[in-house]
């Protein structure tokens, strides 16, 4: 897969890329992730990127030139032989976009070029949204200084889907959200720790049994953290007996895990 990320602060983007499995994902050619500068893309001797909006009001707005220029060139480049007409989301990172997830970065993962617009300031000229961008992404109900961070939470997450990212030792398929539910605990060593053991399930060496308690345990954390995520995961008959049971107790007061 291939990113390239439009930004008005390159520099951001050094640490987070370069550590770890995203880091071992372009060491391996699984990913390929650009980093262009807006700014790059002016033509005026102040190297202008943005200006005063129209209808007045406080802030400055992200212009469309250098944009629509940065999102073609990279295009041109890519795809010389169609002349640059290719059909590839171009995403802009926003709080105004559909809200990211599992499900998203699923979707998104199965592309082999993404392109990432980080919004700042007060905005961009509608004019990007209306005619370049092909998506708006939001991280979030809450609003980021710009869309620099979204675009890494995004890369991130996509990456690690990409097949031979991750080994089979960190497998995403257990990931919390990826099963719908979230994780069962987890334990290493040592066995007892400042008096609190290790459940014993776990060191039975019974595989069948530890994966039904694994399978429990995700269950029962997803009902007390995040229920509604229960409505769309996928369970057996005998899974939704067990949830209808534990809401039934909850409701009614009892302790029942
Ligand atoms: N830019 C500012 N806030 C954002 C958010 N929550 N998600 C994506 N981009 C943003």
């Amino acid at each position: 897969m291939r990113i390239d990320i439009l930004t008005l602060f390159p520099q951001m983007f050094q640490g987070p890329f370069s550590e770890s499995i995203f880091q071992r994902a372009v060491d391996r050619r699984l990913v390929a992730v650009n980093i262009h500068n807006i700014r790059d893309y002016t033509h005026d001797k102040h190297r202008t990127v943005d200006d005063y909006a129209y209808g007045g009001g406080a802030g400055m707005v992200i212009k469309a030139e250098p944009v629509f220029e940065a999102v073609e060139s990279i295009k041109s480049e890519a795809y010389p032989e169609q002349g640059g007409r290719k059909e590839l989301p171009v995403i802009l990172l926003t709080p105004q976009g559909r809200l990211f997830c599992q499900k998203i970065a699923e979707e998104l993962s199965g592309h082999s070029h993404l392109i990432l617009i980080c919004g700042r300031y007060e905005g961009i000229d509608e004019r990007v949204r209306e005619h370049l961008v092909t998506d708006e992404v939001s991280i979030g109900d809450y609003v980021l200084s710009g869309g620099e961070l979204a675009a890494m939470v995004l890369a991130d997450v996509v990456v690690r889907l990409l097949p031979g990212v991750l080994g089979s030792e960190d497998s995403a398929r257990d990931d919390s959200h990826t099963t719908g539910l979230l994780e069962y605990p987890q334990y290493t060593r040592p066995e007892v720790y400042r008096g609190w053991s290790v459940p014993e399930v776990l060191l039975s060496g019974n595989h069948a049994q530890i994966a039904r308690w694994r399978r429990q345990q995700a269950i029962l954390r997803t009902l007390e953290r995040r229920p509604e995520l229960l409505d769309k995961a996928s369970l057996g008959v005998e899974e939704r007996t067990l949830v209808g049971r534990l809401k039934k107790s909850q409701s009614t007061g009892g302790g029942d895990k």
